[in-house]
């Protein structure tokens, strides 16, 4: 269906975990794993440096904050993987507030990638989560976990997908029920993608959410993500673990993906990461020649059908 801006860096032409845009994911669990170690962590995720060791391209990482010589001032393991531990609480505490005030049952990880929260969150009773990637990065996953005997605090349900492709029926098919409430997650994903399956999984999400369900979505705002190339971010990302972000992310100009839910009805609100940093008294703050300026987490609601009660 639509086209893709995945590039095949490891000239294989398949895609591991740590080929192409999986390796980000890889990324992400690595700044959680020194997230839960910090002694002011805003975040534990205890399975992620599993994660991080079990994969030969980040075998070396650090995964604790005395492998970070020089801390915070560290673009890398410093500042941005403060974001990812700051990213991770805020949407921890989405999805539980959201799954007990809708009484929903159903969680949906668009883009799932390492996420752990199917074990580390403490689930209501009859909780589903659904977990959608591509194929090889589930496996590693599943590999990783059942080598540690992990066991899930709901349902889980890894949907392998490639979002670039049709996916709206395979949720169905591997058990969501479109007339119950969901709550949605779409974290680190939409950069990746062109602006087409962009809108496609925007739409997607709106036919499959019953009313009262709930989305939360990470967006960059930017009109030009190359002004940021020599930030200290992106080329400490790139320069010592080889990960250039900018090749990854699709560079097309976004859709306004928070104006389209509003457009359907459904209720909205756009916060940066920042103002999180200020309601948790730690977390990244604008910088200048800052990569993460242009962040937003956008949190929206479909309201329920008039007279239908709250079912909380
Ligand atoms: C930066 S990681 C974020 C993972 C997870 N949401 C988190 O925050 O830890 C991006 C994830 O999106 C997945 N992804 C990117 N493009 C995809 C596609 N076309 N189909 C399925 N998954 C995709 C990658 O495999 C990767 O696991």
């Amino acid at each position: 269906m639509v086209d893709t801006a995945h590039r095949d860096t490891d000239g294989t032409g398949v895609e591991g975990v740590a080929g192409g845009v999986g390796v980000t994911a890889l990324l992400v669990a690595a700044a959680r794993a020194i997230e839960t170690h910090r002694p002011d962590s805003l975040a534990r995720d205890v399975y992620a440096e599993h994660f991080v060791r079990a994969a030969p391209a980040s075998a070396d990482w650090p995964v604790h904050p005395r492998e970070v010589p020089d801390g915070d001032a560290n673009p890398l393991w410093g500042r941005f993987a403060r974001y990812f531990g700051l990213r991770t609480r805020v949407l921890d505490d989405f999805l539980l507030r959201s799954v007990h005030a809708r009484n929903a049952r159903q969680v949906v990880l668009v883009g799932a990638g390492l996420d752990a929260r199917a074990f580390r969150l403490d689930w209501p009773p009859g909780c589903v989560v659904f977990e959608i990637d591509r194929a090889e990065v589930l496996a590693f996953k599943h590999r990783v976990l059942g080598g540690i005997s992990a066991t899930p605090k709901a349902a889980r349900v890894p949907v392998p997908m490639d979002l670039r492709a049709d996916w709206a029926g395979a949720l169905p098919h591997a058990g969501f029920d479109p007339a119950a409430p969901s709550v949605w997650l779409v974290e680190g994903l939409l950069f990746y993608l062109p602006p087409a399956a962009e809108t496609y999984l925007i739409d997607t999400v709106e036919g499959l959410s019953a009313g009262g369900s709930a989305l939360a979505f990470e967006v960059k705002l930017e009109k030009d993500l190359l002004e940021y190339r020599d930030s200290p971010l992106y080329t400490a990302t790139r320069d010592r673990i080889g990960i250039d972000l900018l090749d990854l992310f699709d560079l097309a100009p976004r859709p306004d993906s928070a104006g389209r839910l509003a457009d359907r009805g459904w209720s909205t609100s756009v916060h940066t990461p920042f103002d999180f940093t200020r309601l948790h008294g730690r977390g990244p703050l604008p910088e200048p020649n800052d990569a993460l300026s242009g962040n937003r987490w956008v949190f929206a609601d479909k309201p329920r059908p008039e007279g239908a009660g709250d079912g909380a």
